[in-house]
């Protein structure tokens, strides 16, 4: 059945009056019959003939929408473009994204492409103003979303969105969200301030002596503007003297202790570049023991964590707390710190991101004869998806004392910013 005739009047003409199906009846076999008379083929082809046009003329909304909005901006001979950022806001954004910036109806902007709530704090804290105006310049494509967001680099300079964005910011009134610029990256080992929703899968891997391979899963959830809770599932593997042969060695799989931890952000300041947080994790003693994955008891590690935003894009986090044994003859006392500087780089200017870091990791036994440790962990933080909510991180931990006790090993973390949205979108 061709529907030809939303080009050409349905006037029924000769051939199209009666449109014939065939179907079973029930019993006497197979026959030709009308099913349809002339007045309702005539209704259902105006109807498609509407339908088409809507289909037609929404697309066109959209495509329109978009080409009107950089016109308005790119068209500044002779009409100035307005110099503040609300005025810019209203000129090229506002008939996407609203004049209060909760965005307009799908039936106004003729896409159906959900518009972001830029009132909703919960949304609008987490991403520096470098995503926002990678998004703005480059369009929506650029980092994963829809192409209904149109790129404005040609028709607006990176100031002027800078001055639109910061007009944008006023839209979340809730001043207790931290802003996305203080979400530092994430080292290998040094806790983070900022409070995430994520989902990280750890490795470390030994290098010398018996194989031993040590992973963790976890699992972050942010709650509210300035709390997370967090779940480390630990597990591994290791290759061990067979219990008949100890000349052989066989891969067991163990489980590590499960780690239970929740922190709060205590002060941010974007204009001081600085958040700190305090948190604490529980370690229970779930772990086998006898293979190196636990430490068989309980340990409580309160801490400390703090990042810097640094000029030139170096940035610098420390984390210090202690781990307080339940049980004594299994783990003493300790101390610890750990110091993470680093640099981001962007491929291009709004491309891929490559983090350089360096983490100088300490930690000291609080026994009369206890040792001291001290380790230096290179690495670097690469984003892998265009939205950059993938990322992977690859370094290597190095002892620099008591180094026929401990190992170099490489480290590697594998991690889902899962608010930002599913792992294979944005890609
Ligand atoms: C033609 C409609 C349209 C116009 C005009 C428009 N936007 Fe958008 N914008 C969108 C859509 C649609 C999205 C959501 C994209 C998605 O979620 O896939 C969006 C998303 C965004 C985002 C959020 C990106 C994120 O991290 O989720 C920012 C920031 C943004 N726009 C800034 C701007 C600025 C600034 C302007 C004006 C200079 C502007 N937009 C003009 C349609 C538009």
């Amino acid at each position: 059945m061709r529907f030809s005739c939303w080009r050409k009047p349905c006037d029924g003409s000769p051939g199209r009056s009666k449109i014939r199906v065939n179907v079973h009846r029930p019993l006497g076999g197979r026959e030709k019959i009308p099913i349809l008379n002339k007045p309702i083929m005539l209704l259902v082809c105006r109807w498609i003939v509407i339908w088409i046009y809507a289909l037609v003329l929404g697309g066109m909304a959209g495509g329109s929408l978009q080409a009107a909005a950089i016109e308005t901006v790119a068209q500044d001979n002779g009409q100035a473009l307005p110099s503040t950022g609300k005025g810019l806001y209203q000129n090229a954004c506002m008939a996407c994204h609203g004049r209060d910036g909760t965005g307009s109806r799908p039936s106004r902007v003729g896409f159906k492409t959900p518009l972001p709530d830029f009132t909703d704090c919960s949304f609008a804290s987490r991403e520096g103003n470098v995503d926002w105006v990678a998004v703005t310049a480059e369009g929506g494509l650029a980092r994963g979303f829809s192409d209904e967001m149109p790129a404005f680099g040609d028709a607006l300079t990176d100031a002027q969105i800078t001055r639109i964005l910061d007009y944008m910011r006023r839209f979340c009134r809730d001043k207790d969200w931290p802003r996305g610029e203080l979400n530092l990256p994430r080292p290998l080992f040094t806790s983070k301030a900022f409070p995430e929703d994520e989902l990280v899968f750890t490795s470390s891997i030994k290098t010398a002596g018996n194989d031993k391979i040590a992973n963790s899963l976890i699992f972050e959830k942010r709650i509210g503007a300035r709390n997370q809770v967090e779940i480390v599932f630990p597990f591994g593997w290791g290759q061990y003297p067979t219990s008949d042969d100890p000349e052989n060695t066989e891969w067991k799989s163990s489980i590590g202790d499960l780690a239970l931890s929740g922190k709060r952000v205590v002060y941010d300041s974007l204009d001081a570049g600085a958040i700190v947080s305090v948190g604490a994790e529980v370690l229970l003693p779930t772990g086998d023991e006898d293979r190196g994955f636990g430490n068989g008891t309980t340990i409580v590690e309160p801490y400390v964590a703090y990042g810097q935003i640094l000029p030139e894009s170096f940035f610098l986090q420390f984390q210090g707390g202690g781990g307080i044994s339940f049980d004594r003859d299994q783990a003493e006392n300790e101390v610890f710190w750990k110091l993470t500087t680093g640099r981001t780089f962007h491929e291009g200017h709004f491309g891929r991101r490559w983090v350089p870091m360096m983490e100088v990791l300490g930690s000291s036994e609080l026994a009369s004869n206890g040792n001291t440790h001290w380790d230096v962990a290179p690495q670097f933080q690469v984003t892998l998806s265009r939205r950059q909510h993938v990322r992977l991180n690859i370094g290597v931990r190095i002892p620099l004392n008591d180094r026929d006790a401990r190992d170099t090993e490489i480290g590697v973390y594998l991690l889902w910013d899962w608010f930002d949205g599913g792992l294979f979108e944005g890609w």
